[in-house]
């Protein structure tokens, strides 16, 4: 008889519990992890249709199957200069960008839906192909050798970067963050019946891909180049790549192990979830749920279990009920035994796509925690600022300032930037009184959620601004230290990225159904709903456009939910003429400066999808949803790619729907047999820019 995972109960939050599980952890069965006493802000201031198919969709509902299909061409060996990346900001305030396309109404079809007037295609999928010579997927044939060749699993953070001044051929970098055991291997039981080979597929199957792309013909279209050679191809794994650990917990007793007595070299990456592209032709990836890999928080010492718990990982068991297991395959996932193998994961990585032989760094500068990534703009000053989130209730916003300079077109010297710098912690004040903000979303009487911050300044090279904590310690359990300089408890901070355009800094939170339930921190004027069960968006303008600053003001321009809802606000914009919107995940540019949200989890019971909005101007907040994703899954990317043309998304955790399994898949997207996580683009048929 097929047996359920254990633990499938759930959860507040509106995801399925299959995903809960294995993307999480169970996050939301458990405990906030912070339970620091540092008082909440409000404290503060009060003392499938087809093979390959895809649908179009006008916005009266009418749904129009397309076909799409990939044809593949001869390949041409390419050049190997990063193009130059837009450094920013480059403001021209005030220019409102325009979007044209028609909202695509809400639904729940089992497939990808975009635009009347647009297309879309899958651009790689789960198992295709990767490194040069990979075996093609054969679902019965599995081996972690080939899975290690062949694209991962559960595609999250897209980036593409072009070749040189390239229009034509780029590198597609792509984040591998979990896997679906059940959804993955036919006739799986439970995670403990799996064999040590299976457990080393699914380790091979988390990490990244690097994958070189073309344009089909002159559409907006992409695909793999297909040769048999391919010198930038190449996938990182959690089962065996080598990553350099740089900054000032390198060689720290807190990284050390019996494997690596000098702490410098860890192997593998966890959990890997959204990033950015640098100016230099970098990605920048985060770690984020880390702690459900390891078993053995137990047998640590008693000094070191508040460190663990503060990352949620369990020290009253030797078996946490909900971990992957992996401990099986390699043993330094039991704490027990090697009691810092935790402490090298949940940081960013930077991966060099255009230097395949340089192993991938592990950046310690910038801070420890559930990274969700990492997005980088050029201050004036020439120091690179870097703005990060914690992907958890009520934890914090980061920013990291480098210490050297930007210096343009200078690759060697640009690549050690994100190696020293300055680390602050986000503390946020609203500018109502604290009466005003009653927990139902409705606005305070100066029309706004909105307020000032402080970037409160934790470690800056290797002084520490931290009383009690030397800065190995601040940059290794972070956490700690935003507690302790009392950074304001937000509501699942994800993505966060600057405009080029304009400078101002958006940051997804996603939800957080704890917020001011039982004994959890109250609401407050940034994080302004009880139970928050939709998320918003959360908007900082740096004060005097200075991104090396320790001040700002910030404001939610977009409180997401059912426009119809007296909870919900829109940037001040026609609540009856914006599409529903819950639980924001990611977000990205066009260089219009349009915003592009993407959700995780959509609680208003339809597809996830991904949406766009002016955010200047007298437009600001007129959103509109752009694409929905197949049932049971997740959009993540997003990427515009500098040209406008291309919009590239990441079908994560397709048919994650508890209860299914490969033989009795819940979406048979995108071929038409069992759920495959794929990267997609869209298009403009008629070669315009995507939005506008
Ligand atoms: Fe992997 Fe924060 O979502
Ligand atoms: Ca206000
Ligand atoms: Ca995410
Ligand atoms: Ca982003």
């Amino acid at each position: 008889m097929r047996r359920l995972l254990p633990l499938l109960g759930h959860s507040g939050g509106s995801r399925d519990a299959m995903t809960c599980m294995y993307r999480c952890g169970n996050a939301c069965d458990h405990p906030a992890p912070n339970t620091s006493d540092n008082p909440y802000l409000g404290d503060v201031v009060n003392a499938s249709m087809s093979r390959r198919g895809v649908m179009r969709a006008g916005a009266a509902g009418a749904l129009v199957l397309g076909v799409s299909g990939a044809t593949v061409g001869a390949a041409v060996p390419a050049t190997a200069a990063p193009a130059p990346v837009a450094a920013g900001p480059a403001p021209k305030p005030g220019k409102a960008g325009k979007i044209s396309f028609k909202a695509i109404p809400p639904n729940t079809l089992d497939n990808l839906v975009v635009p009347n007037g647009y297309d879309s295609a899958v651009v790689i999928r789960w198992g295709d192909p990767v490194v040069a010579g990979a075996p093609e997927f054969d679902l019965g044939r599995q081996t972690a050798k080939r899975q290690s060749q062949q694209f991962g699993y559960n595609n999250d953070f897209v980036g593409v970067l072009p070749f040189g001044n390239s229009n034509d051929r780029a590198l597609l970098v792509v984040n591998h963050e979990y896997t679906n055991e059940n959804l993955m291997f036919p006739g799986f039981t439970s995670l403990d019946a799996l064999s040590v080979e299976q457990i080393k597929i699914a380790m091979a199957a988390h990490g990244m891909s690097v994958v070189e792309i073309e344009r089909v013909g002159r559409t907006g279209q992409w695909k793999p180049v297909e040769s048999r050679r391919l010198p930038y191809n190449k996938r990182i794994t959690a089962l065996e790549t080598v990553f350099k650990l740089t900054g000032p917990v390198a060689g720290t007793p807190a990284v050390k192990t019996k494997a690596d007595p000098k702490g410098q070299w860890v192997i593998g990456t966890l959990n890997n979830c959204a990033g950015g592209v640098t100016p230099w032709g970098t990605v920048l990836s985060g770690e984020e749920n880390f702690n459900q890999y390891f078993v053995g928080g137990d047998g640590v010492t008693e000094a070191d279990k508040p460190k663990l718990n503060r990352y949620g990982i369990t020290t009253t068991a030797r078996y946490p009920s909900d971990s992957r297991k992996w401990e099986r395959a390699q043993e330094r996932f039991d704490l027990a035994k090697h009691p810092n193998e935790a402490n090298r994961f949940g940081w960013i990585v930077e991966v060099d796509p255009f230097d395949p032989d340089a192993p991938p760094r592990k950046h310690t500068a910038m801070g420890r925690f559930k990274h969700e990534g990492a997005n980088v703009i050029v201050a004036k000053s020439g120091h690179v600022v870097a703005y990060m989130g914690d992907d958890e209730r009520f934890d914090y916003l980061y920013k990291f300032v480098s210490e050297k300079k930007y210096r343009p077109g200078d690759r060697k010297h640009n690549l050690t930037l994100l190696e020293s710098g300055t680390l602050y912690v986000a503390q946020v004040t609203g500018d109502s009184p604290a009466a005003e903000i009653d927990g139902t979303g409705k606005l305070p009487s100066d029309g706004a959620f909105d307020g000032t911050g402080k970037w409160i300044k934790l470690v800056s090279g290797n002084k520490s601004f931290v009383p009690g904590m030397t800065v190995a310690d601040i940059l290794t359990y972070t956490r700690l230290a935003g507690d302790k300089v009392l950074a304001t408890k937000m509501d699942r901070p994800e993505d966060v990225q600057p405009s080029l355009r304009t400078g101002k800094i958006y940051a997804a939170m996603t939800n957080n159904t704890n917020r001011a339930v039982g004994t959890n921190p109250g609401v407050d004027e940034a994080n302004p709903r009880s139970a928050n069960k939709h998320g918003h968006i959360f908007e900082i303008t740096e004060n005097k456009g200075d991104h090396t600053g320790e001040s700002f003001t910030w404001t939610l321009p977009i409180v997401c939910g059912d426009p119809a809802a007296a909870d919900t606000y829109f940037g001040g914009y026609d609540k009856t003429a914006v599409s529903p919107i819950s639980c924001p995940d990611n977000v990205a540019f066009d260089s219009a400066g349009n915003l592009w949200i993407s959700t995780d989890g959509n609680a208003l019971g339809t597809n996830d999808g991904l949406f766009a909005t002016p955010i200047e101007g007298s437009e600001r907040g007129h959103l509109r949803q752009f694409l929905t994703v197949p049932r049971g899954a997740e959009t993540c990317g997003p990427f515009i790619t500098g040209d406008d043309r291309s919009v590239f998304v990441a079908v994560q955790h397709p048919g994650e729907i508890t209860g299914a399994t490969v033989e009795k898949p819940v979406s048979t997207w995108p071929d038409g047999d069992y759920a495959k996580p794929s990267v997609v683009v869209s298009w403009r048929l008629d070669g315009g820019p995507i939005g506008s």
